[in-house]
């Protein structure tokens, strides 16, 4: 009986077996005269198998056609390594080459640049720092789940397509189907949308949170996890056209309940990739971010700070530091300001609340100094704003009054109004950027090496 195995479960034998079968792709081959060493690596973790060809082993003429790249099947015993470095290796009896690769294949040497395997996007994962940032993408995903699951939350799936646009900025990706060439027009000469597809301007969602809160407002706690599109022309290492985001909403939760579950889900993210991912870390720690443990253990470890707005920009002006956007009350907080709170003042994850009504969307709830809303952001090194929430607005008319404010109709808003009307509660949430929480674990820079086909203003290859 054979059995087969991944790299994975071979490295983690208890003893050796006779007979195993193991897949994967050729890293590396080294021949001696008698001998082939051949790495094989099937992506199910950071490592590789080593296997000894011998070369009289009867399909061993093929040896001369396997290289880096190629595809294979190897057949033998899995035995107790002689060599350092690894506890387990295969002894072939015999080696099946699945598909060759030739000397084109672009992964032969390491140390090509960020720039160079974005334009390989469909091969860079066959590479030791986009295997690790893939494997860490699927545990995190899963900590995501568990975390929320453990507590009660319900998963509730939100719509891709919407009439509404949460955040307000007007970034929205349009939804249609009329002929672009030829628009149909009304008798004002604007676009008549009701000959399109949905009879309305529809929209790929910026956001989960109102469709969300509908279902807080019946469930209690719930979370969504999907996909999320912002038509922002900003070209920085942080922002991405199509991003996965993460959004609880609890029913019955203030600001305060929002930030310290905020925190504890950052906490319990780093905790579990620090425990479970120990091989992708310990690369990452070593080749992208010589601080990156250190930096995860105390976050771990150590409750972040938290200020409100109004302290934080009192804390920007007293730095005396000259930033590129002037620090006044009123402003948005810009990336060098919240880089300078989070690395330099505090060293640490940070909190800050009660923003501005006149910078924040129009779902914020009002404080009673008329002046701020509950928001929330949390900011950290590296990175900057990371979550983004609030305690949403309960009381019908604050509502109604805010969305006339921001010059939002009530027309198309009906049903969130209507939450409001029938058994309001106060209900608080915030959304995690699901790419912005992985490059933190991972320490890499930029979020378009962190998801596996990034969407940036200019580029949707692939
Ligand atoms: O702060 P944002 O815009 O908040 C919302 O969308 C709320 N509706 C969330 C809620 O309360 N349910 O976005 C939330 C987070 C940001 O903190 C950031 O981490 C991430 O989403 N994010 C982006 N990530 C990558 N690329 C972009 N263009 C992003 N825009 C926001
Ligand atoms: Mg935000």
């Amino acid at each position: 009986m054979i059995t087969i195995l991944r790299v994975a479960d071979a490295l983690l034998a208890q003893s050796p077996m006779e007979t195993v079968q193991v897949r994967g792709w050729v890293r590396t081959k080294r021949d001696s005269k008698t001998f082939s060493f051949i790495e094989i690596n099937d992506g199910s973790c950071f490592k590789n198998l080593q296997v000894i060809v011998d070369a009289a082993i009867p399909d061993s003429s093929k040896l001369s056609e396997i290289s880096t790249g190629a595809s294979v099947v190897v057949e033998g015993a899995l035995v107790a390594s002689k060599g350092g470095g690894q506890a387990w290796e295969v002894v072939a009896a015999s080696l099946t080459l699945l598909g060759a690769a030739d000397n084109s294949f672009p992964l032969q040497k390491k140390g090509h640049s960020p720039e160079f395997l974005r334009s390989i996007a469909h091969l860079r994962p066959r590479t030791n720092l986009f295997g690790s940032v893939f494997r860490v993408r699927s545990r995190l995903s899963y900590a995501v789940h568990n975390f929320f699951q453990e507590r009660g939350f319900f998963y509730v799936h939100t719509p891709i397509i919407t009439s509404s646009d949460c955040e307000g900025a007007g970034e929205m990706f349009r939804v249609t189907t009329l002929n672009q060439d030829n628009l149909p027009k009304d008798e004002n000469g604007a676009v008549d949308y009701s000959q399109d597809f949905f009879a309305k301007p529809t929209y790929l969602t910026v956001s989960g949170q109102l469709e969300g809160e509908t279902l807080a407002c019946a469930m209690g706690s719930i979370y969504t996890f999907g996909p999320t599109f912002r038509a922002e022309n900003s070209h920085t290492k942080r922002h991405a056209s199509e991003f996965w985001m993460i959004e609880p909403e609890m029913a019955f939760c203030d600001l305060f309940g929002d930030m310290d579950m905020a925190e504890t889900f950052v906490k319990y993210l780093v905790a579990d990739i620090l425990d479970n991912c120990p091989d992708e870390i310990e690369f990452f720690n070593k080749f992208i971010d010589k601080g990156l443990v250190e930096r995860l253990q105390f976050v771990r470890e150590k409750p972040f700070q938290r200020v409100s707005y109004t302290e934080a920009v009192d804390l920007l002006i007293k730095s005396g530091k000259s930033f590129e956007f002037p620090v006044a009350y009123g402003i948005n907080l810009q990336s060098e300001h919240e880089r300078y709170l989070s690395e330099e003042c505090f060293k640490c994850p940070v909190t800050i609340y009660n923003y501005p009504k006149e910078i924040k969307p129009f779902y914020m709830r009002l404080n009673d100094d008329d002046k701020t809303v509950a928001a929330m952001d949390v900011i950290v090194p590296g990175i900057g704003e990371i979550v983004g929430g609030s305690q949403r607005e309960e009381r019908l008319q604050v509502l109604l009054d805010n969305m006339k404010r921001h010059d939002l109709g009530e027309e198309g808003y009906q049903w969130y109004i209507d939450l409001r009307k029938f058994g309001s509660v106060p209900h608080s949430g915030f959304g995690l950027g699901f790419e912005r929480m992985l490059m933190f674990v991972t320490g890499v820079a930029n979020i378009r090496d962190v998801i596996p086909f990034p969407r940036t203003p200019g580029s949707a290859d692939f």
